[in-house]
């Protein structure tokens, strides 16, 4: 069977598109995000790879409107964030689901009140809610935990109830902050089948973090290159994992040397 790629499939111009124009962050003498801009397509999948440390996570929280830039906007639909009101900006967020690297499950509530949050929030009638929280789980394939703690799970059942809670309320945007990160290879798989179904079924616009090139290369309509606070690289993923650039290279290699570990060292200083 033909290997199902994400990029065959173009843009839907009824999907947010997302953009981030000129982003400044820092963090006290931090400087994180140094004039980052780029843009998705509506139901575009774009793929976000690059260096720990630099700024990945951050970014992503900018997108969905957790953290506020210093200067610079984004945009979710055409729409300037931080030019809406504190409700408007509320309802622009219920768009998205987030799967976030530190799971972020709420811990003082059950497996199966994390799944139903934003559903429940969105007024899904309580038999719908149950229905969608059982499918979601059995998506991710954890079964008998609906009643467990998220602190009695292991780290990677965690990554996957955060999972299931960001895809639950079928949402028109997702964010996935390094989904796979420590799942065994099989259900690095499973995640990646399921980013690709749900792109067939609702082409919601997608932003993933990830380390895994095989992933980035099936779920990703474009990779993108993070590193100093910027967008270095940005192409279709075989055009990418095949760019002469050294930055790329040097990632894509995994080489201890080079321009980003130079980067890495400047900005320790
Ligand atoms: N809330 C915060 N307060 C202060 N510094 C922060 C905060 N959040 C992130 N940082 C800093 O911003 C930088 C970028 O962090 P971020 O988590 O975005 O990296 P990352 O690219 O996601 O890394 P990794 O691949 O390890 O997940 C780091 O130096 C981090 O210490
Ligand atoms: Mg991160």
């Amino acid at each position: 069977m033909e290997e199902r790629r994400a990029r065959d499939r173009a843009p839907d111009e009824n999907r947010p598109s997302l953009r981030a124009a000129d982003l400044h962050k820092s963090f006290g003498e931090k400087v994180v995000l140094d004039g980052l801009s780029f843009s998705v397509a509506g139901g575009e999948s774009l793929v976000i790879v690059g260096p720990s440390g630099t700024g990945k996570s951050v970014l992503l929280k900018h997108l969905i409107g957790l953290i506020k830039p210093d200067s610079g906007k984004v945009y979710v639909a055409g729409e300037d964030l931080w030019a809406l009101s504190h409700v408007e900006r509320n309802n622009v967020r219920k768009k998205f689901g987030m799967s976030f690297q530190e799971g972020a499950l709420f811990d003082s509530m059950s497996v199966f009140d994390n799944i139903a949050f934003p559903l429940r929030r969105s007024g899904r009638p309580p038999g719908e809610v149950r229905d969608r929280v059982h499918e979601c789980l059995e998506i991710v394939h954890l079964e008998n935990v609906d009643e467990k703690r998220p602190s009695e799970l292991s780290g990677g059942m965690r990554r996957r109830v955060g999972f299931a809670r960001a895809i639950s309320h079928e949402p028109e945007i997702l964010l996935f902050d390094e989904p796979n990160t420590g799942l065994d290879p099989i259900m690095t798989d499973i995640i990646d089948e399921v980013i690709l179904e749900m792109r067939e079924k609702l082409k919601p616009t997608i932003v993933t973090i990830t380390h895994h090139v095989e992933s980035a290369k099936k779920i990703g309509d474009r990779m993108a290159l993070l590193a100093g606070g910027k967008i270095l690289y940005d192409a279709p993923p075989e055009e990418f994992l095949h760019a002469k650039d050294p930055a790329v290279r040097q990632f894509v290699e995994g080489k201890a040397k080079g321009p980003l570990t130079q980067e890495m060292e400047m900005s320790v200083r």
